[in-house]
């Protein structure tokens, strides 16, 4: 796998041939990304021995993105762990571009869209979820420009989103997370298009800490604030957002000492969310209805 955490500087590939390597690579963000993570981990089951065992390791690596349990228990579940993994990866990049095409036609001529955190390929191993919504909007003339959150603290929007907007030729402009309202105050943000980790049944989500900020000034300045998700990221069985488990990282990662606090994720209440872009379509409010509708298949 890409090391990610190595870009935009290096392209540095690893080699995982152990369970244990899978798992301290999505640990550590080598590989992130809540598609990515679950795809990354559904390899890894193919790498096994003992298949409940490293379901277990697999599972605690990271707690927020469902996408990884449910790819854990779709592999257990399988005859062939690796033909089942890579089934998977051929269904993300399925969902990737059917979610991105739906997306796009949200989109208007001129738009400028503002994303936080890193929603591209290297999140899904697809097309990207919100990465891919931008790029088809960009591909069918939809779309002027992208503000890029920094995305701190691990800056995913100016490490990686920056990257790969630069490779698809898309136009955009780095800004730090703090300067999101400031840009809505002046009319220069046409929408906010974020992706998800997991979505409640309720239609609460929880991404990359600092989207919930930008729920709350989107409908201040009256700005369309879109979650892009494959259904692979909703979870029925959790009943609202306050239930999501919100991973806590390292305090070092802040750059500061122990007693920082540093929160991964963040909770997005459904009411602040225009539409959740899927495969199965763009869900709207009342999101118990219209989640129930696809997560019942
Ligand atoms: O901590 P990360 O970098 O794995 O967090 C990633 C995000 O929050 C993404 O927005 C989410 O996983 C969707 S990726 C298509």
């Amino acid at each position: 796998m890409l090391d990610q955490r190595a870009l935009p500087g290096e392209e540095r590939w690893i080699r995982c041939e152990s369970v244990g390597q899978v798992a301290e690579a999505i640990r550590s963000m080598a590989v992130r990304g809540a598609p990515a993570i679950g795809l990354a981990a559904a390899y890894g089951m193919a790498l096994a021995d003992d298949r409940e065992q490293a379901a277990a390791l697999l599972r605690g690596t990271r707690p927020t993105a469902v996408n990884l349990a449910w790819a854990v228990d779709r592999c257990l579940a399988a005859g062939n762990v690796l033909r089942e993994a890579r089934r998977l990866h051929r269904e993300q990049e399925a969902a990737d571009r059917r979610l991105a095409e739906l997306g796009a036609e949200r989109f208007e001529p001129g738009d400028r869209a503002l994303t936080h955190c890193n929603t591209g390929p290297l999140a899904t191993g697809g097309y990207g979820t919100a990465g891919g919504v931008l790029r088809a909007a960009w591909q069918h003339d939809r779309l002027a420009q992208v503000w890029v959150d920094e995305t701190r603290p691990l800056l995913q929007g100016a490490r990686l989103t920056a990257w790969e907007l630069e490779r698809a030729g898309i136009p955009f402009r780095l800004i730090a997370d703090s300067a999101a309202g400031a840009l809505m105050a002046r009319g220069l943000v046409d929408r906010v298009v974020v992706g998800a980790d997991r979505i409640a049944a309720n239609g609460d989500v929880a991404n990359k800490i600092g989207t919930y900020p930008l729920a709350v000034l989107a409908a201040r300045h009256g700005v369309p604030f879109y979650v892009a998700a494959p259904v692979s990221t909703i979870d029925p069985d959790t009943q609202s957002g306050e239930r999501i488990p919100i991973e806590e990282r390292d305090p070092r990662e802040l750059g500061s000492g122990p007693d920082a606090f540093n929160p991964a994720f963040d909770v997005t209440p459904a009411e602040l969310v225009t539409g959740i872009i899927t495969e199965a379509g763009v869900l709207e409010l009342p999101y118990e209805e219209s989640i129930a509708r696809v997560a019942s298949g």
